[in-house]
């Protein structure tokens, strides 16, 4: 059953009924304003940072679901009655209903007895703001006496201090009004320097600050006094809950439409230009005043919208593809790489999911993400690379995650998870194929942030490198730490007390358990690092690496191989896990994928035969488990793992994110057709019919779905902010559309189903567009290449001259 469509052409998807599973929302915003909004209006915004410059408030997991949002009431001051056109939070029965979520905008539209409302919502380009464009048109046959209603709540600016901190926080609240605009200044007459505004382009019959004026004592959203009564009081908010509210009287002849835009944004003023008069305590606003005075003219929010229309177009119009399944299309096309940014901007702190508050950008997280975003904004791609590895300790470990507004690592988490450091060497890897800017690893990049510690980036990489060959343990495969990819394989923890962090408590010296995962991985970047050494001209360095990589391979061979699959690691009693000694937790997917796709075990069969065993122990039609059987109890040795009940998350859930590992590592032995097998259980578009079972968007990737031994299999959950968004992007466009950055340049080498006849690309490298297109020959993966007309030897794309726009390249399979 679906609960909308999707139109291609708009880059949309067109939510049809307001009462989806779960809120299906969208993010607004590209640079440093940012929000959720759902399908409903629900939602928040944020200045960067979603813990510490939280804009607005909303509440998590309330009943109902997804309150607190940018909402807007219609009321028909003939009869007093009113309703949300964004069905919530009022609730009524819309004659018409839609949501389209497009790129940075969301608009909501509905009509209700005669009079249609459509909202459209999205940030500028280079500004702080956010806008409600409100189109209000009159479809009744007489005139209609209307009033709007606009309402926000904000917050008190530290979401977390918000939730929690009700003695301070009842009594600081602040605000201003002048010339109809509210203005939020909670903390400003202290140590703060910005407020937040919320204008409207009309003029005003009232306004209301406290929240309580406004919904009257014991109301909910659904049912405001101020809105009920059909006037606001002017409050001023004194403490308590500041909120923002407009009313404007509207009055429509048949079939006549009036916009009216609503303005909210962020300001920070220099300290010593707070206030106006300089010896008042009232806010400087002359900043703020100049763009709310730009968007409350229409012709310049249509101007913003086009413009951010146009940068989305540039940015997804960088790899577009056309295949012969429409799924793979509009993933590529437009809804994967437009989640793979939001994962760049938002890492995993905001969605219906993260509550902003949790996690600032994770440094393996941040890194893996750039696999699928380099491409659009590699300037931004480089200034992250410094920003993460400036959170890297002298050691060659990691802060495991740092705050994006003070940049620094977060102590609360600390370090320690082993497999931190090589997702950097994995992360500059992906950036320098993509743009061939080697000047970046010259770079000089302090170690915890500490000023006088710099460092080329280089050295960033070597020390990365080495941190695992200065942790190995008894098998000479890498020490695990506190977790390695899988942050609940937690095997030093040994936790039996409630509540205790499963990523931070370790009870264990760690001199023990080992993980064949951080072994894969060392062998995959400890290769990239060879390749880029060579590249400096080090081939010497680069020799020791491969040494390393070669003598890893062979431990793993040795030490981390169960006969039919991959294990997974050695506990702290050196006891394996992942091996059919074990009655639970047999197989493991992360070895499985991310050891083929290292390449370990191609020459032998050994790649072939786990793929196999994954095929048929982990495999199921949602997509394939993590492992199995399921742990059915909690194992003290194993950690957060065997804390979730069987089916969901790390415990035998299909957890998305290492999906695209297998489907590599099928590339990888030349199975295209399994690949895009794999690659479509779960793709969220060719899920799109089962969206009753899925539950969340079908037009992003979740985390998870519950896997085959939980009672909702097939149920998806945590959507958006996950690393399946650039594993996705990155397997299907480089290992089955096999279009593939290098060092050297573009690589043509599809792994594509044996169905498919052809298919046709569009990718720009490295500043030149190449049309690509690719013919079935023959079933196999042998590529013959024509590069503008003249056949070449092997798969590489030479770099042409200096100035060239476009190359065409014609690939044969055969
Ligand atoms: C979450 C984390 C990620 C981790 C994964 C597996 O998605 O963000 O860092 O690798 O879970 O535990
Ligand atoms: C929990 C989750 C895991 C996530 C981690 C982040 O352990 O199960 O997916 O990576 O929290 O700290």
């Amino acid at each position: 059953m679906k609960y909308g469509y999707f139109d291609d052409q708009k880059r949309e998807y067109v939510i049809t009924r307001p009462d989806t599973p779960l809120p299906w929302i969208n993010y607004l915003g590209c640079e440093a304003y940012f929000g959720i909004i759902s399908n409903t209006a629900g939602g928040y915004s944020f200045f960067r940072d979603a813990r510490l410059r939280r804009i607005t408030r909303y509440r998590y997991n309330n009943a109902p679901y997804d309150v607190g949002g940018r909402y807007i009431y219609l009321r028909d001051d003939s009869s007093g009655e009113f309703w949300s056109p964004s069905w919530q939070p009022t609730q009524n029965k819309l004659e018409e209903y839609s949501c389209r979520h497009g790129m940075g905008y969301t608009t909501i539209s509905s009509k209700y007895k005669g009079i249609e409302a459509s909202t459209r919502y999205f940030v500028p380009l280079d500004e702080n703001v956010e806008i409600w464009q409100l189109n209000v048109t009159n479809h009744r046959p007489q005139a209609a006496e209307l009033s709007v209603f606009s309402i926000i709540e904000f917050c008190l600016w530290d979401a977390q201090d918000d939730s929690t901190n009700f003695q301070r926080n009842f009594s600081i609240g602040e605000v201003e009004i002048e010339d109809g605009v509210i203005y939020h200044k909670t903390e400003y007459r202290e140590r703060r320097d910005h407020f937040a505004f919320f204008a409207c382009s009309e003029k005003i019959a009232g306004y209301d600050t406290q929240r309580e004026a406004f919904l009257g004592p014991y109301r909910g959203w659904d049912n405001p006094a101020a809105v009920e009564r059909g006037h606001c009081s002017n409050s001023v908010a004194h403490g308590w809950a500041p909120v923002g509210s407009h009313h404007v009287k509207l009055s429509l002849e048949p079939g006549e439409t009036r916009q009216i835009n609503f303005v909210l944004g962020y300001q920070e003023n220099p300290r010593d230009q707070k206030f106006d008069p300089p010896d008042s305590q009232i806010i400087n606003k002359k900043a703020a005043k100049a763009v709310i005075a730009k968007y409350r003219v229409a012709a310049n929010v249509n101007a913003a919208f086009e413009k951010l229309r146009l940068y989305w177009n540039d940015l997804l119009g960088l790899c577009q593809v056309d295949t012969p399944d429409v799924h793979t299309n509009r993933m590529v096309n437009i809804w994967n790489a437009y989640q793979c940014m939001a994962t760049f901007n938002i890492s995993r702190s905001a969605s219906f999911y993260e509550s902003g508050i949790g996690r600032g950008l994770g440094f393996r997280d941040s890194n893996q993400d750039l696999l699928g975003f380099v491409h659009m904004v590699p300037g931004r791609a480089r200034e992250r690379i410094v920003d993460l590895a400036a959170t890297q300790l002298p050691t060659g470990g990691a802060y495991h995650q740092y705050q994006p507004l003070t940049k620094r690592g977060n102590d609360d988490v600390g370090s320690g998870f082993n497999d931190d450091p090589h997702w950097l060497i994995i992360g500059v890897g992906a950036y320098l194929k993509e743009t061939g800017d080697w000047g970046i690893l010259d770079e000089l990049v302090p170690y915890d942030n500490a000023p006088g510690s710099e460092t080329p980036l280089y050295e960033h990489l070597q020390r990365s490198f080495r941190y695992t060959l200065e942790r190995l343990g008894p098998h000479g495969l890498p020490l695990i730490g506190r977790a390695d990819w899988n942050d609940c394989l937690n095997l030093n923890c040994f936790s039996d007390s409630p509540g205790q962090s499963f990523q931070t408590t370790t009870n264990k010296d760690g001199k023990v358990a080992e993980s064949v995962f951080i072994a894969g991985l060392f062998v995959l970047a400890g290769s990239e690092l060879a390749e880029i050494a060579r590249h400096r001209g080090l081939a010497a360095e680069a020799a020791t690496y491969l040494a390393e990589v070669a003598k890893m391979d062979a431990t793993i061979h040795k030490h981390g191989w169960d006969g039919e699959w991959f294990l997974r690691a050695y506990d702290d009693f050196s006891r394996k896990i992942g091996s059919k000694e074990n009655v639970e937790g047999k197989i493991y997917i992360e070895t499985q994928g991310f050891c083929t796709l290292a390449g370990i075990g191609l020459e032998d069969g050994l790649a072939a035969k786990a793929l196999e065993s994954t095929r048929k122990l982990l495999a199921t039609e949602h997509g394939i488990v993590l492992q199995q059987p399921a742990y059915s109890k909690y194992y003290l040795e194993y950690g957060e793992i065997s804390s979730y009940p069987p089916g969901y998350k790390e415990n035998a859930g299909i957890f998305c994110h290492n999906n695209p590992w297998v489907v590599i590592g099928e590339t990888r032995v030349g199975n295209g057709d399994a690949a895009h097998d794999y690659y479509t259980r779960i793709n969220p578009s060719a899920r799109e019919e089962i969206s009753d079972i899925h539950r969340c968007e079908p037009y992003v990737y979740a985390q998870m779905i519950a896997g085959r031994d939980a009672p909702t299999f097939g149920e998806a959950k945590n959507s958006w902010l996950t690393g399946t968004a650039a594993w996705n992007y990155y397997a299907i466009t480089q290992w089955i559309l096999g279009i593939r950055t290098s060092y050297e340049g573009l690589l043509i080498a599809p792994v594509i189903p044996k169905s498919w006849r052809s298919f046709k690309a569009r990718r720009k490298f490295r500043g030149v567009t190449y049309q690509i297109e690719v013919q079935r020959a023959g079933d196999g993966n042998k590529v013959c290449l024509e590069v503008n007309g003249a056949p070449i030897q092997g798969n590489l794309v030479p770099l042409p001259p200096a100035g060239t726009k476009i190359v065409v390249v014609k690939a044969t399979l055969r």
